[in-house]
């Protein structure tokens, strides 16, 4: 304790030092957070005093992870050529390993992470995730998402652990300590985002308006960001929705009354993209943002926007210096001063079989039983197999949004299993692919139709709204799948590839077996080793699971906090070969 607080202080001397010599340019320049193309030239860096590169959707920093740690050296070569020499934070939405690298170690969605339930593994992928992004030059993750989604319609529904507080407080510490690593090894910086309520916005629109009233949102959504700051957090991102109407980038009540001064959180609060264009400019600033992504044109009119309210008194100078200090405090906490570059050591360390083996665990224990009859399951070694529909072999189907893409890929990507592959390690027999549920195979003992919501990402993927491309029920097409071989009187077991619960109710009835997969990520083979028995069923359902469309009249659909809808299975469900029923 006496030796925390003395680094503590040790800590605040070397922030005030510098900030002492600070102008204000160099100050507003530490705040900017800017793509590493397009946004700036390597030489804006200097110029700007930029404090921080992000790298998402667009073009890659490189072709391999050598050259991607040559783009991140030559940038903070030019942060450290500037008079005070503060190195930059490099972040990157690694929501799920680094999804932005492909031959990465992909782990399944939070979701799944939230049906294994288990926080140890859930710190162990962290940890990964962190040496597999500083592998590739980060030293700061925008991760992980924290939300309470409390309808399924919302888009981000798999980003986020369970609609449970109390879980996902768990496994939001988890995965905080996992990502920061411990002293000596410091890790990366982790994000908890989107503070707050954008997973309770009515109907599950993504950056909508949130209506929870102030003790709902203390209970239901506030625990889990309690969590992240005891675990240590180093940054929390505001959300894109309103809350009863005020933009969240906006509301100082929250960001700094709460989250600042009542929990005492002293890292950076980041905003979301564009955010200073998007909810209120200098009212951001004000509100108690401290780093702003400052992406697609905004940079210019952000610096100049922040450094004439400051002049004109309408930003207080203390809130600049409240931001600086925690951009700082986090970069020395981080040791950044000491160890600014990537180091090429870690570079072997990507997508390895002792990393991928840890992914596999977590496919393992994330699928959730939900049918087994019949004797369906386990799958028998010498029974005839045939594999149905193009989610079975296809890696970047099985892996949701935030793979390769923004919008994931529907391509087989670099160093993934399928569960095909998978299942065919198994089996004794040659297994057959039916990838268009044609079933025009004869003598098969067992079908295992897999079926599931092709990729996507904020909100490409709300229910209804804007985009509207996506459903609470199957595609025709997939139930046609799981018909026509039951129809044949084939045994049939259904995998559900899935960011979210779906109505499946008539599946489920169909089927002989059913389970819920979620978005197992790069390893195909954990949910192979599964159905054949090689391991028991350990997932248990994160979210409640809806009965029907009509579950979803209201503004949030069957859940946790809600008992007045009946789920057809209740949160904490599932089933395992053990007891072949619910434990
Ligand atoms: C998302 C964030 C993400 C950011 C940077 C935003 O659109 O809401 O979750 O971290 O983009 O890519």
């Amino acid at each position: 304790m006496l030796s925390r607080k003395l680094a503590e202080k040790d800590l605040e001397e070397k922030v005030e030092a510098l900030m002492a010599q600070m102008t204000l340019e160099e100050k507003i320049g530490q705040m900017s957070q800017v793509r590493h193309f397009d946004d700036i030239s390597p030489e804006d860096i200097k110029t700007k005093f930029i404090g921080s590169v992000i790298h998402t959707q667009g073009p890659l920093p490189g072709k391999n992870a050598e050259e991607w740690q040559a783009k991140f050296i030559e940038l903070q070569k030019q942060a450290l050529s500037t008079r005070l020499r503060i190195p930059l934070l490099f972040g990157v939405d690694a929501v799920h390993g680094q999804n932005t690298y492909e031959g990465a170690t992909i782990f399944p969605h939070n979701i799944g992470l939230g049906a294994t339930g288990n926080p140890e593994l859930v710190e162990k992928a962290a940890a990964i995730t962190a040496i597999e992004s500083k592998a590739t030059g980060f030293n700061w993750v925008f991760s992980p998402c924290v939300a309470i989604p409390m309808n399924e319609k919302w888009g981000r529904v798999y980003e986020a652990f369970s609609e449970s507080t109390e879980l996902t407080a768990k496994l939001a510490h988890a995965s905080v300590l996992g990502h920061q690593g411990s002293k000596g090894n410091p890790g990366v910086l982790a994000t908890a985002k989107h503070f707050i309520g954008d997973g309770a916005t009515d109907f599950g629109v993504e950056g909508g308006n949130t209506t929870l009233n102030q003790e709902e949102i203390l209970e239901r959504l506030l625990p889990p960001y309690q969590a992240a700051i005891e675990a240590g957090v180093a940054s929390i991102m505001a959300s894109f929705n309103t809350l009863d109407g005020i933009p969240m980038h906006a509301h100082k009540a929250m960001i700094t009354d709460l989250l600042k001064v009542k929990l005492d959180f002293d890292g950076i609060v980041v905003s979301d993209w564009k955010a200073y264009s998007r909810f209120g400019q200098n009212d951001i600033i004000n509100a108690g943002i401290d780093m702003v992504m400052a992406v697609d044109g905004d940079l210019d009119a952000f610096q100049e926007g922040v450094r004439t309210g400051v002049l004109d008194g309408t930003i207080p100078e203390e809130r600049i210096n409240d931001a600086v200090r925690r951009i700082l405090k986090q970069k020395f906490r981080f040791a950044l001063f000491e160890n600014p570059f990537p180091d090429k050591s870690l570079i072997s360390k990507i997508g390895i079989p002792e990393h991928r083996s840890v992914a596999r665990q977590a496919v393992r224990e994330s699928l959730v039983l939900l049918k087994n009859e019949n004797q369906a399951l386990p799958l028998k070694k010498d029974s005839k197999i045939v594999v149905v529909g193009p989610f079975a072999d296809n890696s970047g189907l099985q892996s949701g949004g935030w793979t390769v893409n923004w919008q994931g890929t529907k391509e087989n990507y670099q160093g993934a299993t399928t569960i095909l592959e998978g299942i065919k390690k198994f089996s004794n027999h040659e297994v057959k692919f039916d990838p268009d549920g044609q079933a025009e195979v004869e003598d098969v003992d067992v079908a295992v139709v897999v079926v599931g919501e092709e990729p996507y990402a904020e909100f490409f993927g709300d229910i209804g709204g804007e985009m509207n491309l996506f459903q609470l029920t199957l595609s025709e097409t997939h139930q046609q799948y799981i018909n026509t071989y039951t129809e044949k009187g084939i045994k049939t077991v259904v995998v559900l590839i899935s960011g979210r619960p779906l109505v499946t109710t008539p599946q489920i009835e169909q089927s002989d077996a059913f389970v819920a997969a979620w978005l197992p990520g790069s390893e195909g083979d954990g949910v192979a080793e599964v159905l054949f028995g090689l391991f028991d069923f350990k997932g248990k359902l994160p979210h409640s699971w809806p009965k029907s469309v009509e579950d979803f009249k209201g503004k949030f659909g069957p859940n946790f906090w809600d008992d007045s809808i009946e789920p057809l299975f209740p949160f904490g469900y599932g089933l395992n070969y053990q007891k072949s029923k619910s434990t």
